[in-house]
């Protein structure tokens, strides 16, 4: 038996949270394997609203979690939400974490200031900044936030340099914390209050599965979000997609049994980009408020759309999506007449996949397919109870995607969620 692999399909924000909390029920171990708090999962259980920016949503469950080495981590945040849970958690964070360090926060927000047009939007938790340092073998891991001596030296080699390029090349002040001592102060004690659960993650969920035990992987964000795949550049810096979970987490291909990709009944997007079926109107409004489509992390009110069949045809390709949830269908509930995008026509041309080039996106015109509206008060309890015109909106987009959709949610409660 290998793992299963939760993935989004669209912009993030599909909804990853309540399904892998659903899904975390049956599981022995949850994972995440990219990103870092930039991402917020919400998970509601009854009166109790748990907010996940690190830690999987299998934390709900208090099951064993872990923190792949393709997370980029930020230790303040790590410690908030491992004391915000109030109990003690059986968690492992891969000593090969990249650290978020206060200059990426800064260079985050530089970075974003300095741009006059093509601003990202990201969500300042520099997360970019912190995977360049990965890339460029500069970056400061999780083994050496944990060693006193090593962070010192990691500290003093890094610091300098960021200054230099925060106040001479983005004109940026940071300002009198910004010292060399003082973050070295309080991350070392950070790194003491986090020692304890470093290990190797890639080991610890190879064994598990080798064993037998059910194992879930995590991805934050969604699919447009990658940064090879998604659109470029208004894209996150790591890579969401499934095929990521494998690096992510340090696992070989044959260790994933099955992808599950998330897909909200509409797109929501946060920050720039490319949004073809945007809906720029009192429907996109009404959505908005409905869906309470508010960013976890940021709380930026999220862009809205149609469905968009072209972006998932396009998802699930490139995850091998063997199954799809459809999350928030009962959102739409009340709107008379529902559009879902086919296809782009571009310059005359049909287009059916999302085009490598983000300018050619832009430029794109959705063709729609109309529906007749439905009505769900999220009490419902089988497919057959959300009614003809809903079922008929989700077997269309079934046979279009020729992927089973083989959950639908109706709500943010784990009963609300229904299994087909
Ligand atoms: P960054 O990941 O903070 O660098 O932001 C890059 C882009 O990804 C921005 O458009 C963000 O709004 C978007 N983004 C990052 N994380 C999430 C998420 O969890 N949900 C939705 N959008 C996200």
């Amino acid at each position: 038996m290998g793992a299963t692999v939760i993935v989004g399909l669209q912009f993030g924000d599909e909804g990853k949270g309540k399904i892998t909390d659903f899904f975390a029920e049956k599981a022995d171990l949850v994972a995440r394997f990219n990103g870092g708090n930039n991402a917020g999962h919400t998970v509601v259980v009854g009166e109790k609203k748990f907010k996940f920016f690190l830690l999987p949503s299998g934390a709900a469950h208090k099951k064993k979690c872990c923190i792949g080495a393709g997370v980029a981590l930020d230790p303040k945040t790590m410690l908030k939400e491992i004391t915000g849970l109030g109990e003690k958690i059986d968690l492992v964070i891969d000593a090969r974490a990249q650290i978020v360090m206060p200059w990426h926060n800064l260079l985050d927000l530089a970075i974003e200031q300095k741009k006059d047009s093509q601003k990202i939007g990201t969500t300042g938790r520099g997360i970019g900044p912190c995977y360049a340092d990965r890339a460029s073998r500069s970056g400061i891991r999780f083994l050496e936030l944990v060693d006193e001596k090593r962070l010192q030296k990691k500290i003093s080699e890094n610091f300098g340099p960021n200054r230099l390029l925060l106040e001479l090349v983005f004109g940026f002040s940071p300002g009198s914390d910004f010292s060399e001592k003082k973050i070295f102060e309080e991350y070392s004690e950070l790194g003491k209050k986090l020692k304890s659960y470093c290990g190797d993650v890639s080991l610890e969920t190879s064994n598990a599965i080798n064993s037998g035990k059910k194992v879930l992987l995590e991805a934050a964000q969604g699919t447009f979000l990658d940064n090879d795949f998604g659109t470029y550049p208004f894209v996150t810096s790591s890579h969401p997609i499934a095929g990521a979970a494998l690096t992510g987490i340090g696992l070989p291909a044959k260790a994933i049994e099955k992808i599950i990709g998330v897909a909200k009944a509409y797109t929501t997007r946060v920050g720039s980009g490319p949004f073809a079926t945007e809906l720029n109107n009192e429907i996109g409004s009404r959505i908005r408020e409905k869906g309470m489509e508010f960013g976890t992390t940021t709380g930026r009110p999220r862009r809205v759309g149609w469905l968009d069949l072209v972006l998932l045809r396009t998802a699930n390709r490139l995850n091998g999506t063997g199954e799809i949830v459809m999350t928030k269908i009962d959102v739409l509930s009340g709107i008379e007449e529902l559009n879902i995008c086919t296809e782009y026509l571009l310059e005359g041309k049909t287009i059916r996949e999302v085009p490598a080039d983000t300018e050619k996106i832009s430029k794109c015109i959705p063709v729609y397919k109309k529906f007749p509206g439905f009505e769900i008060s999220g009490k419902e309890k089988s497919f057959a109870e959300l009614g003809k015109n809903a079922r008929a909106y989700v077997e269309f987009v079934e046979k279009e995607l020729k992927t089973r959709i083989s959950v639908v949610s109706i709500g943010a409660e784990r009963n609300q969620t229904i299994l087909r």
